[in-house]
């Protein structure tokens, strides 16, 4: 399959992605079957995701959204600029955050310093997927879905150049 310049082939199946996506919902239902967490998904790239996982957790729960700046990760600019739409007050509240990929993390350490500066109770991180760079980074995410190399992917939510998020499985780049 081309999108734009580059050939993309199959990667990870719709299949293995529900699969993978009960198995994350059924993980965090169980940590949070006494609490209230709010979850974060990070747009654009985690609205699939998001909805799909939490649809299938059973605890009372809430959402919010956010989205970062894309120079965030290299910029300290001022903490509440970088999230953009946040509705309810975080604070005392345990966070979930949704991101669709971890690359380098720098985008998801910002994020998780600033809410714990507007005094969340607790912060946590739940990713479809997580980069090879993110790992030599020790970048903390508590649920992972997969672990893939330092390819690039796009479908379920990720895309190349706004282009691919409608996909229902997910795709690489050929290297
Ligand atoms: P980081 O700050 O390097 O971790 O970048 C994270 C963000 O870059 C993700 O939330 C995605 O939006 C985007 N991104 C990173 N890798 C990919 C990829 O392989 N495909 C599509 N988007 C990606
Ligand atoms: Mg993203």
């Amino acid at each position: 399959m081309k999108i734009k310049d580059l050939e993309f082939q199959p990667f990870i199946s719709k299949s293995k992605i529900q699969h993978k996506v009960r198995e994350l919902a059924e993980q965090i239902a169980e940590d949070y079957s006494d609490k209230t967490p709010v979850f974060l998904p990070v747009l654009n790239g985690a609205f699939i995701f998001a909805a799909e996982l939490i649809k299938q957790i059973e605890v009372p729960c809430k959402v919010s959204f956010v989205k970062v700046s894309s120079y965030m990760g290299t910029h300290s600019s001022g903490q509440l600029k970088t999230l953009i739409g946040l509705e309810e007050s975080l604070f005392n509240q345990h966070i979930i955050i949704v991101e669709d990929i971890i690359d380098t993390g720098l985008t998801l350490k910002k994020l998780v310093d600033d809410l714990n500066g507007l005094g969340a109770k607790s912060v946590e991180v739940v990713a479809l997927l997580r980069k090879l760079p993110a790992r030599e980074n020790n970048i903390p995410a508590k649920y992972v879905g997969f672990e893939i190399e330092k390819e690039f992917v796009l479908g379920y939510g990720l895309d190349y150049d706004g282009l691919g998020r409608n996909l229902k499985e997910i795709y690489k780049a050929d290297a």
